[in-house]
This record gives C-alpha cells, sequence and structure tokens, in this order.
C-alpha cells in the first residue's frame, strides 16, 4: 500500500482549519498510518525543501514554515500520493480548483495551507525525516473492504 506524507501547514493550525482539511482526507478512505503537532526547526525546513535551496522565495517558504505549529501525518492508501495531490489543488491557491482544499479555503501561493510528497520517492523521503518506523501504525479498519476492490 502506497504511503505519503502530508503537512497540515501553520496557516491551517492558526485559522482552525485542521479539523475540516482531515475530514476531507479520510473521507476520500485514506487511513492515517501516523500523526502529530509539531514545529519544523531550519535545519528540518532546508532537508525537507531542499529540492528549493536558493530560489528565490526560498526564504520566506522557510520563513513560514517554522512559524507556529503545524500537523503532520502519514497517510495510506491505493494511489495515495496522486490522491493527496488531487485533494491539494493547485500550488498557487488563487488558480486552485473548487473542491479542493487550496481551492475551497486559501488564495495565496505562500499561505496554501497544505503540504503533499508529489511521488513516491519523495514520499518515502519525506517520511523518513518527520517519522521513525516505530511511530508508523499498522493496523485494519473494517471499512477498507468498502473502499478499494
Ligand atoms: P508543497 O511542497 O508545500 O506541498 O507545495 P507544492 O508541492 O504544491 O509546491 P512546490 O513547488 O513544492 O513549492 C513548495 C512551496 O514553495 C512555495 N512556492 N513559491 N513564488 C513561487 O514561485 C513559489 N513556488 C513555490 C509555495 O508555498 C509552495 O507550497
Ligand atoms: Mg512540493
Amino acid at each position: 500500500m502506497e504511503r505519503t506524507l502530508v503537512l497540515l501547514k501553520p496557516d491551517a493550525v492558526q485559522r482552525g482549519l485542521v479539523g475540516q482539511i482531515i475530514a476531507r482526507l479520510e473521507g476520500r478512505g485514506l487511513k492515517i498510518a501516523a500523526m502529530k503537532l509539531m514545529q519544523m526547526d531550519q535545519a528540518l525546513a532546508h532537508r525537507h525543501y531542499q529540492d528549493h535551496v536558493g530560489k528565490s522565495f526560498f526564504p520566506g517558504l522557510v520563513g513560514f514554515i517554522t512559524s507556529g505549529p503545524l500537523v503532520a501525518m502519514v497517510l495510506e492508501g491505493k494511489e495515495a500520493v496522486a490522491i493527496v495531490r488531487a485533494t491539494m489543488g493547485d500550488t498557487n491557491a488563487a488558480k486552485a480548483a473548487p473542491g479542493t482544499v487550496r481551492g475551497d479555503f486559501a488564495v495565496d501561493m505562500g499561505m496554501n495551507l497544505i503540504h503533499g510528497s508529489d511521488s513516491r520517492e519523495s514520499a518515502q523521503r519525506e517520511i523518513g525525516l518527520f517519522f521513525k518506523e516505530s511511530e508508523m501504525l499498522t493496523y485494519r479498519r473494517d471499512a477498507d473492504r468498502w473502499i478499494t476492490e
């Protein structure tokens, strides 16, 4: 089963949208394998966003992502990476389609509420930055047989 890293960014916590965003992801049938409230420090922000080091928006991105508590979670399910990305909407929330998290709750490129890994490889790398193997739980849900064939 595929796993992906999701961050409900500091703007989601500050605006009280954590529950509504998790409800959308859970509602799609994705299973929570791990979850915690935490604050990213500079070092973790640099490692997480390593592909963006040196870009013009990088200092602002790090300032924002380290500015307050966020919720980190590992979600599991068939096609979890792509399903989370589709549920998030366009990076630039101003262009995100209605029905997506960003399209319904955000308007800005920076304050875009949610992160989801962009590939299986990124997911594996990012999950390792945020969670120990022992923090990820494997369990059965009775509803799973009604979610995937
Ligand atoms: P994220 O990694 O945060 O989930 O967002 P994403 O995949 O949709 O976007 P990504 O390209 O990975 O960019 C990471 C974050 O950097 C900010 N950004 N600003 N001004 C710009 O051109 C620009 N490009 C990216 C966004 O806040 C984005 O979430
Ligand atoms: Mg990204």
